[in-house]
C-alpha cells in the first residue's frame, strides 16, 4: 500500500481578551476580535500525524485513542478547504500525486485534558490543519492556514502562532478578513512567565461551542461587551503588549476574565464555568497584588475552572510562596494537592 505521511505538534494558546460569541456559526465568524498567550512548552501539546493514499477507504480521526466522528460539519470544513487548496496545486502541476482525492487517516494526542477549559480545540484544530497543509505541501502564508483552522474551532487560528496573537475578527461576510497575526513573537518579552493551576482536569458540561451560542441569544450584558468593552480593549491590550507595559496588561487580563465570565452568568439558563476553588485563586491573586502593593500576578480563566496565571520572570518567589502555602504544596512541580476541591497539580511553563 502506497501512504504518504505528515506529523506535526500545535501548542494550546490562552486568550487575555476572551473570544465568545459567534457572528456566524458556520464560517466560525467571531462577534469581537480577541489576543492570546501561545504556551511554548512541550507539556499542554497537541501531535497529530495524518496518512493519505489511493488505497484509503474512509476519512477517519483517532483522537487520543478513541475512534473520533468525522462528521462534525467543522472537521469537514477544514477538510474540503485544505483539498480544494492542494487541488489548485495539483492543477498547477500535473506531476503531483493526487491527494485532494484520497482519504484521509487523522491520528491525534492531546498532552493535557480534552475539553476541560485549556484549550484542547486551539491546539487540536490547529495541529490537524497544519499537518494536512504540510502533507499537502501548501504554499500559503500561516495567516491565510489560520482561516482553516478557525473553522475548526475559532481559537485554532490563533494557535498557529506563537508570542502574542491577535484574531482580527474582519468585516466580511466570507470570512476573508477573519484571521490571526503577530502582535508579538515570544522573545520580545522574555520575562513574562504563565503557571496553569489544574482545578479540574473532567470534561466540561457546557462545550465552548455550544454556551457562547446561548450567549450571544439570551445575554443582555453581552451586548455591551461586544459593542464597547472588547474593541477598546482590543487596542489597549495590543500597546501593552507592544511597550511592555505589565500593570496595564495584567489588568486588562483580568478584567477581560471577569467580563467573560460575568457574561457566562447572565446567559439564561446561566453558565457556571469557574468553582469555588477557582474563585478562591482570584481572590488570592488580589491579595498578592495589595500585599506587596504592585501587579505581581493577573489570572485568567478559559472556558472552564482551570487558572492560568500570567508574572514576570523576577516575581515567582513572590507568587510562590503564596500559592505554595494557600493550596498546601506537597513536592515537585507536578504537585499534588491535599483535597479534590484544590488545584491537582500546578505547572511553570515559559510562554
Ligand atoms: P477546550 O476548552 O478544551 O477547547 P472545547 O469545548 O472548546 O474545549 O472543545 C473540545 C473539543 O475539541 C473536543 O470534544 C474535540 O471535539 C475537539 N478536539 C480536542 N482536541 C482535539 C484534537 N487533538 N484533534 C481534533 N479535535 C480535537
Ligand atoms: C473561552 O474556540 O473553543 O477559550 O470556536 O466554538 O470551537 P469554538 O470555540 P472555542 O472557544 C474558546 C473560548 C475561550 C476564549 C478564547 O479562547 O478566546
Ligand atoms: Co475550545
Amino acid at each position: 500500500m502506497t501512504l504518504y505521511f505528515a506529523s506535526t505538534t500545535a501548542p494550546v494558546n490562552i486568550a487575555t481578551l476572551k473570544y465568545w460569541g459567534k457572528r456566524d456559526k458556520d464560517l466560525n465568524l467571531p462577534t469581537n476580535s480577541s489576543i492570546s498567550v501561545t504556551l511554548a512548552q512541550d507539556d499542554l501539546r497537541t501531535l497529530t500525524s495524518v496518512c493519505t493514499g489511493p488505497e484509503l477507504t474512509d476519512d477517519k480521526l483517532v483522537l487520543n485513542g478513541k475512534e473520533e466522528s468525522l462528521a462534525s460539519e467543522r472537521t469537514q470544513n477544514c477538510l474540503k478547504d485544505l483539498r480544494q487548496l492542494r487541488k489548485e496545486l495539483e492543477n498547477s502541476d500535473a506531476k503531483l500525486p493526487k491527494f485532494s482525492e484520497w482519504k484521509l487517516t487523522i491520528v491525534s494526542e492531546n498532552n493535557f485534558p480534552t475539553a476541560a477549559g485549556l484549550a484542547s480545540s486551539a491546539a487540536g484544530f490547529a495541529a490537524l490543519v497544519v499537518a494536512i497543509a504540510k502533507l499537502y505541501q501548501l504554499p500559503q502564508s500561516l495567516s491565510e492556514i489560520s482561516k482553516i483552522a478557525r473553522k475548526g474551532s475559532g481559537s485554532a487560528c490563533r494557535s498557529l502562532f506563537g508570542g502574542y496573537v491577535a484574531w482580527e475578527m474582519g468585516n466580511e461576510t466570507d470570512g476573508s478578513d477573519s484571521k490571526a497575526v503577530e502582535v508579538a513573537p515570544m522573545a520580545h518579552w522574555p520575562d513574562m512567565k504563565a503557571a496553569i493551576l489544574v482545578v479540574s482536569a473532567s470534561k466540561k458540561d457546557t462545550p465552548s461551542t455550544s454556551g457562547m451560542q446561548l450567549t450571544v441569544k439570551t445575554s443582555d450584558l453581552f451586548k455591551e461587551r461586544v459593542r464597547d468593552v472588547v474593541p477598546r480593549r482590543f487596542e489597549e491590550m495590543k500597546k501593552s503588549i507592544r511597550e511592555k507595559n505589565w500593570p496595564l496588561f495584567a489588568e486588562l487580563t483580568m478584567k477581560d476574565s471577569n467580563s467573560f465570565h460575568a457574561t457566562c452568568l447572565d446567559t439564561f439558563p446561566p453558565i457556571f464555568y469557574m468553582n469555588d476553588t477557582s474563585k478562591k485563586i482570584i481572590k488570592l491573586c488580589h491579595q498578592i497584588n495589595a500585599f506587596y502593593n504592585e501587579t505581581v500576578v493577573a489570572y485568567t480563566f478559559d472556558a472552564g475552572p482551570n487558572a492560568v496565571l500570567y508574572y514576570l520572570k523576577e516575581n515567582e518567589h513572590k507568587l510562590f510562596a503564596f500559592i505554595y502555602r494557600t493550596f498546601n504544596k506537597v513536592s515537585g512541580w507536578e504537585t499534588k494537592f491535599s483535597s479534590d476541591e484544590l488545584a491537582q497539580f500546578i505547572k511553570h511553563f515559559d510562554t
